[in-house]
């Protein structure tokens, strides 16, 4: 289903929907398979998970037993909202990789209790998350301004609408981690060009622990992770013309404590050719063999302070779990 066409800009519409044009070139997904799966190691940049299916999987992943950052992040961000809200007085929320948007919701339930009433602006590249948050919101919030961009945070955020007064500019859920550090210093710095003074960012960094809470939380007993994992390979296939058989592959995701960072792959568990039809090219994989699927890196004080530093901007507030596993910060543009 197309959720665009029934958007026709009336009045009554719960929301303004936008797509994103991209302010410089990204590699699409034929140049990052081909830079990705035809040489070694094999890898592939993580924003291809989230198709409906992959989208619709992430939202279970963060529901497990095991999977700790979203419910540890939830607390933050209730326990703190009024402190951030009155920290940072919004005229706009707009938040980069909103997904379902419900931890936005502790804020927005600040915003409503102190009065203050800021828009909200999601940034995503999944239409399914987008409408499914800002259907959820608009149903809570009868005075939210809601507008919905579609599009890739990498490619720049020159071509992002920007309402006046300041803005509180909301990256959660740990997926600064997701960035190899010069990536995310890179990307941390476009999004600091593009801010003002008065403007805050909140990012939310999980934090290195026991690698057994670690590994637990990107192997979940359900299997969901692994099947998030795995769908990857249904999006290589229907975007690329490829033959993945899932079956044939297997999740692993292990935590490299010299790195600090979980990394997830999916394992050949044959000798097998794919195809990739649409590059004229195929892939022989050994049993065995793995593709690099994602990174997720894990945080101290020291390294995340740094990371900001880095891209210019400095800590305001440091919000820590009791647990010390989750850290919330409110940082401010140098
Ligand atoms: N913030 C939510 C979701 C995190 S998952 C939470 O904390 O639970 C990462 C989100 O970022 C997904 O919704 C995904 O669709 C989005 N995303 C991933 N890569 C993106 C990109 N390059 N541009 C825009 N959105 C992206
Ligand atoms: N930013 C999230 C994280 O690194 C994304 C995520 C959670 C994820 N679980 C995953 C990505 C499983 C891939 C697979 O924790």
């Amino acid at each position: 289903m197309n959720y665009l066409d029934p958007l026709e800009n009336t009045s009554d519409q719960l929301f303004e929907y936008i797509r994103v044009p991209p302010a410089r070139d990204v590699p699409g997904l034929e140049e990052d398979a081909r830079r990705g799966l035809l040489s070694q190691p094999r890898s592939l940049p993580p924003k291809y998970f989230y198709d409906d299916c992959g989208t619709e999987l992430f939202e279970k992943i963060c529901k497990t037993s095991e999977y700790y950052p979203t419910r540890t992040e939830d607390f933050l961000l209730k326990r703190h909202a009024k402190d951030i809200i009155e920290t940072a007085k919004p005229n706009n929320i707009f938040e980069l990789g909103s997904g379902s948007s419900t931890k936005t919701q502790r804020l927005l339930d600040a915003c409503s209790e102190i009065a203050h009433f800021p828009s909200y602006t999601a940034f995503d590249i999944s239409e399914r998350a987008l409408m499914f948050g800002g259907i959820e919101l608009s149903k809570r919030y009868d005075w939210l301004q809601i507008s919905l961009l579609l599009g890739d945070y990498e490619a720049g955020f020159m071509n992002v609408p920007r309402e006046n007064g300041s803005r509180l500019v909301l990256f959660l859920g740990s997926t600064i981690g997701n960035f190899e550090q010069k990536h995310a210093i890179q990307f941390m710095k476009d999004l600091r060009n593009n801010m003002s003074q008065t403007d805050r960012l909140l990012v939310g960094f999980d934090r290195v622990k026991d690698r057994h809470i670690l590994d637990a939380a990107y192997n979940d007993s359900q299997g969901i992770t692994a099947a998030f994992n795995l769908n990857v390979l249904n999006v290589l296939n229907s975007e690329l013309g490829a033959n993945f058989e899932p079956e044939n592959f297997s999740h692993l995701a292990q935590y490299d404590a010299d790195k600090a960072q979980i990394e997830m792959h999916l394992v050949s568990s044959c000798a097998q050719r794919v195809m990739l039809n649409n590059l004229r090219e195929f892939i022989d994989m050994d049993a065995g063999e793995r593709i690099q699927t994602e990174i997720s890196r894990k945080f101290t004080d020291q390294s995340l302070t740094r990371l900001l530093s880095d891209s210019g901007f400095v800590v305001e507030k440091d919000f820590v779990s009791p647990d010390k596993y989750f850290s919330l910060v409110l940082a401010q543009p140098i």
